[in-house]
This record gives structure tokens, sequence and C-alpha cells, in this order.
């Protein structure tokens, strides 16, 4: 049994953590910390939770003093960096949930999150934890970035097209949808029920939104070469999911079977990354696991593909995604707890 701990245990990953943890067999639960909960019992606000109702969310700084194998980061982005570093420091693993940990340069992530990293010792240490991509790389890896929301559904469509050399020059164009969890657990005026409820409206377009930056250094690592992201994120009224529908200019006259294939051949004999042969891929299908749905056809009269990918945020998006890093590097199998 490996001892594991939670940092921002009553955020929305927090909470999808726990479920997923609570159906895995080779971990113990050692701590779940809040700033704000510290002392309350975890049934008091998961009444649904079976498996650790009885453990008690404790402090960060209580956390430093208990011994753990590995922990989970739920924090802010900056937040994130400040206890990764100190539980680092310890010989503790870590996974971090935000972006702190995915980038492996501290001026890219400055320019993309407008501070300094507060530990940029360790980047240099870190991978970034899309499994499906770096599984090699992450096994008995210390520091691992969880890929954001966004990245996940984008890259998991678009890298596969990079990877088959198919995809002519000039900026990849990605329209995508989130359901509010993805905004996390505090209602903002844009985000509250009344904002969000029977409308869509998109937010951060072109290259302003914070995931831009972590997704162009993945989709240029893959080209070989600098590659730019045109972006247009909407907040949907729906709870959980992402989809996203991924335009990418194409090289050569390649049929919708062609792409398929490029797809089929990818990720053959990946567990949770699926490619729908007839059906667009929907976030109902998604919902509360680790499944990545993909689907691709050629968009007619024009030399353009379109790869539409349907996850859960908080699942393959976040927790669900976390569980199958912390199962690479502790060397578990990589289903254990996801299935
Ligand atoms: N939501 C998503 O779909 C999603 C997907 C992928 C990645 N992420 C990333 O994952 C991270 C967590 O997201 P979330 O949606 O779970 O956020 P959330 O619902 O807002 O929860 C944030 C958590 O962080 C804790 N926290 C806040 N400020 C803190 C501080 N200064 N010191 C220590 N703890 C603090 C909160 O604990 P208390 O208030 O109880 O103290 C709470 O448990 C973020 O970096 C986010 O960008 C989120």
């Amino acid at each position: 049994m490996k001892k594991i701990g939670i940092l921002g245990a009553t955020g929305y990953t927090g909470e999808e953590l726990l479920r997923y943890l609570s159906r895995h067999s080779e971990i113990e639960l050692v701590f779940a910390t809040s700033e704000h909960d510290a002392g309350k019992a975890l049934r008091d606000l998961y009444p649904w939770l079976g498996r650790f109702r009885d453990s008690h969310l404790i402090t960060g700084e209580q956390a430093l003093n208990v011994t753990v194998d590995l922990v989970f980061l739920c924090l802010p982005h900056g937040e994130s960096a400040r206890w990764g570093e100190k539980f680092l420091t310890r010989g503790v693993k870590v996974v971090d949930l935000g972006a702190d940990f995915r980038f492996s340069d501290a001026a890219h992530y400055q320019q993309w999150y407008h501070q300094p990293h507060p530990c940029p010792g360790f980047l240099a240490e870190t991978v970034y934890g899309l499994c499906e991509w770096y599984r090699d790389e992450i096994r008995g890896r210390r520091v691992v970035g969880n890929p954001g929301c966004y990245p996940t559904a984008t890259l998991l469509a678009a890298l596969p097209f990079l990877a088959a050399g198919v995809v002519a020059e000039g900026p990849i164009v990605v329209d995508a949808k989130s359901g509010v969890s993805g905004a996390g657990k505090s209602p903002t005026r844009t985000t509250h029920y009344v904002e969000v409820n029977e409308g869509i409206s998109a937010y951060k377009v072109g290259r302003s939104h914070r995931h831009v930056g972590e997704m162009e250094q993945e989709l240029s690592r893959r080209r070989g070469a600098p590659q730019s992201l045109v972006f247009t994120p909407h907040l949907t009224p729906m709870s959980r999911g992402i989809l996203a529908a991924v335009y990418l200019p194409l090289r050569e006259d390649l049929s919708g079977d062609d792409l398929q294939g490029i797809l089929q051949t990818r990720y053959a004999g990946e567990r949770f990354v699926r490619i729908l042969e007839t059906e667009q891929p929907s976030t109902r299908w998604t919902a509360h696991s680790n499944l990545c749905l993909l689907h691709a056809e050629r968009i007619s009269g024009v030399p353009m593909a379109l790869v539409t990918s349907a996850i859960d945020n908080l699942g393959k998006g976040a927790a669900g995604q976390a569980i199958q890093n912390m199962n690479l590097m502790l060397g578990f199998s990589e289903e254990a707890g996801l299935l």
C-alpha cells in the first residue's frame, strides 16, 4: 500500500480524486487538506463517500508532518508550486493538477501566468503528464504536471496528425465548449448559475486563454517547429464535460477513412482513448470516466480535417488522468482505480 495525500480536497478536482482513490485497492489516503474546512470530517462534505469517510481534513502545514509517498496538488496555480516544492524537498512524489509543472521553461510559464515561477529549479525534472504520449518518461518520475482540461481534449485529437506529418503550415483552429465545473468551485460574476444557465458564450478568444501556452508547447514539440493555435473556448450550461472541435489544415489529399486510420493506428491498445467510427463524441458518454472519445473526418471542398474530442474535464481532464499518472509513477497497473 502506498501512502497518498491530497492538497485541496474541498475543490472539484479534489472531490473527484477522492472518488477515484476510494476505488483504488493499492493506496491508503493519509491526509486530505483544506485551509477553510480543516477539522471537518470528509463525510460531512461528501456524504456519498464510502472509504475515507471518517478521515478529517487537516491544513497544509499539518500535512507536512505526515509520512506520505505521493501528493496530488489540487490548488490554484502559484500555490501548487509553493506546496509542491515543500513536498519534493522532503522526497515525496508530486502530481500537480494545476499549471505550475506543465512547462519545461520558467520564462514560458511567466509569459502565460504573468508571475515568476515559484520554484523553477524543479522544472528540468517535470514531465507533461499526457500519459498516451509520455508514458515512458512518466514512469518512475517524481514530479508530473497533469495537463489542463482543454489541452487534454485538444492534444489527444491533434497530436496523431502532427506526428504523422500530414498537417500543413498555418495555425490549428480549436473551438471548445466546457462545463462550468472547469472554472472551480467558487462562483464568479461570469460563472454563477444565472449567468450560465440557458445560454452560451465565448471567452478569452484567439490566443488569450492561458491554456494556449501549454497547447502550443506540445503541438510545437510534436511538429518539431513552432505551431500556432487559434483557440475559442465557450462556457456551456452543463456541470461537466469538454467538447473540442479541432480544425487541421492538411498537407495531403486524405479521405475520412485515412484520417480515422491515423487515429486508430496511434491509439491502438489504449484503454482510455476510443475512436468512434460513425458517431460524433458526446460529453454525456465520458461523464465520470477517464475516457477520451475521438472522431475524425475530412471537410469536403477544403483541405482540412475536423477532429472532435470529448472528455470529462474532471475525469480525463483532471483527476482521472492524475490517477493514471500516479499509477505510472508508482509502478501500479495504469488502469488501477479507473475502471
Ligand atoms: N476544475 C477543472 O475542471 C480542472 C481541470 C484541470 C485542472 N484544474 C486545475 O486544478 C486546480 C484545482 O482546480 P479546482 O477546480 O479543483 O479548484 P477549486 O474547486 O476552486 O478548489 C481549489 C482548492 O484549493 C484550495 N485552496 C485555494 N486557495 C488556497 C491557498 N491559498 N492555499 C491552500 N489551498 C488553497 C481550496 O481549499 P479551501 O478553500 O477549502 O482551503 C480548494 O480545496 C487548479 O489549478 C485548476 O486550474 C481544474
